[in-house]
């Protein structure tokens, strides 16, 4: 699939399991998000890829108040974010891809979590456009995603094994591994900053890492 991945129903269903097993250290890197961005002016958030709604809950549930706005195409996914904040009037679920959203308003923030791996070039640059095309001037953009090249990224494969919680399954830990190394998308941190500028952002700054998984922020140029 090139231009999305779609999450369907059991993979759907055992997504926030998966994210909890896999991927160390991640709801640290979320529940910081809220303080990351505490300084943007205008508090309107694009959530891209959101799927079940995991960095949308950070920002509804963050003592600042932010106009959410939470885009994905797997309709399972958005099936448990639409349940999670069915009473939150500032969370607003769109079915669908970032180029479907109009590029007014625009927002003053967007997210993009682990999203990018799936997608090839040139459907990156796309999307990172799409998003760049959707902030104001200044806005800022946090990125997380699998990232890295050669030796080093090799290492952090073999330190993210390390980091997997005691007692999970052989099995699926070499399924795992072989996916992130040979059938996700990762990409070297110097294209990522090309891919960055190309699409009309800053160059931007890795505040976040845990293994191959890396954090960054960025604002509109
Ligand atoms: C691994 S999940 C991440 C969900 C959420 N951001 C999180 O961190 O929990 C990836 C999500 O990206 C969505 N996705 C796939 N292709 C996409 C695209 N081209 N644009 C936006 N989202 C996409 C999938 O539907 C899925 O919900």
């Amino acid at each position: 699939m090139s231009q999305t991945e779609i999450f369907e129903s059991d993979r759907a269903a055992g997504y926030n399991q998966f994210v909890e097993t896999w991927i160390p250290n991640y709801h640290y890197f979320l529940n910081q998000l809220p303080r990351v961005l505490r300084d943007v002016e205008h508090k309107s958030l694009l959530c891209a890829g959101c799927g079940t709604g995991n960095e949308i809950e950070r920002f509804a549930q963050s003592t600042q108040r932010w106009e959410i706005t939470g885009v994905d195409p797997s309709p399972e996914m958005l099936k448990q974010a639409r349940e999670k904040f069915r009473t939150a009037p500032n969370v607003t679920l769109v079915d669908g891809l970032v180029t479907d959203l109009a590029p007014e308003p625009a927002f003053g923030a967007a997210t993009l979590l682990l999203v990018l791996h799936f997608l090839k070039e040139p459907e990156k640059l796309n999307l990172l456009k799409a998003i760049a095309d959707r902030l104001k001037p200044g806005g800022s953009f946090v990125m997380m995603d699998i990232t890295g090249e050669g030796e080093s990224f090799h290492t952090n494969v073999e330190i993210l094994r390390l980091l997997w919680p005691d007692g999970v399954d052989a099995e699926q830990a070499k399924t795992r591994l072989y996916r992130i190394q040979h059938e996700l998308h990762h990409i070297s941190e110097e294209n990522l900053v090309h891919l960055f500028t190309q699409a009309g952002f800053n160059p931007p700054v890795r505040f976040f890492q845990s293994a191959v998984y890396m954090g960054w922020l960025a604002t509109k140029k």
